[in-house]
């Protein structure tokens, strides 16, 4: 596969959220902050196929509290028939370089249970304790400050 990461626009990621993220799930693909100055959207591509998204949106949590630069990464997805053969590891680890470009370094996500082994492999680690996310599930709060993407 030739992959290629670059940014992409809020409307590019609404086909892979609605497909991916909110197949049989009654809840909003689009959010409040998706069209703010602060937040960044990246997408990887095969081809001209794009393949998988992924979202950052700066927001404070209680882990990284009263400091700048922390974002939330939200949204992460990869197509179904390209999901498991490595695309999603490829494309995070090269977003997480395009992001520190920006200033994106402390980063924290809510992870779906099943997704906890996939972003473990990126270097984010769980903190606190399992809670559930209406109509989609069991989830984790993930963090990672990064110095390993240089
Ligand atoms: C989660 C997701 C983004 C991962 O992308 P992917 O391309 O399928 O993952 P990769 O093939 O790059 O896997 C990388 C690593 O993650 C782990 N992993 C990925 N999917 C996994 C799964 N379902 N169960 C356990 N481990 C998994 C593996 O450890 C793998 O490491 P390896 O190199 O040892 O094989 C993708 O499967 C997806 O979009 N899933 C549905 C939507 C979703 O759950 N998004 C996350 C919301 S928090």
């Amino acid at each position: 596969m030739n992959l290629i990461v670059k940014e992409i626009t809020t409307e590019d990621t609404y086909p892979l959220r609605k497909n991916v993220l909110r197949e049989n799930i009654p809840l909003s693909f689009q959010f409040a902050e998706d069209n703010l100055e602060t937040t960044s959207h990246f997408g990887v591509f095969e081809e001209e196929k794009l393949i998988g998204i992924v979202t950052f949106i700066q927001k404070e949590n209680e882990y990284f509290k009263n400091q700048e630069a922390v974002f939330q990464l939200r949204a992460m997805a990869v197509d179904k028939a390209y999901q498991g053969k490595g695309v999603g590891k490829l494309f995070l680890g090269e977003t997480l370089k395009l992001a520190k470009e920006k200033n994106i370094r402390k980063i924290w996500l809510n992870a779906r249970e099943i997704a906890v082994p996939f972003y473990k492999s990126l270097g984010f680690s769980v903190v606190g304790d399992v809670f559930d996310v209406k109509f989609v599930g069991n989830h984790f709060r993930m963090v990672q400050e990064q110095d390993k993407f240089k």
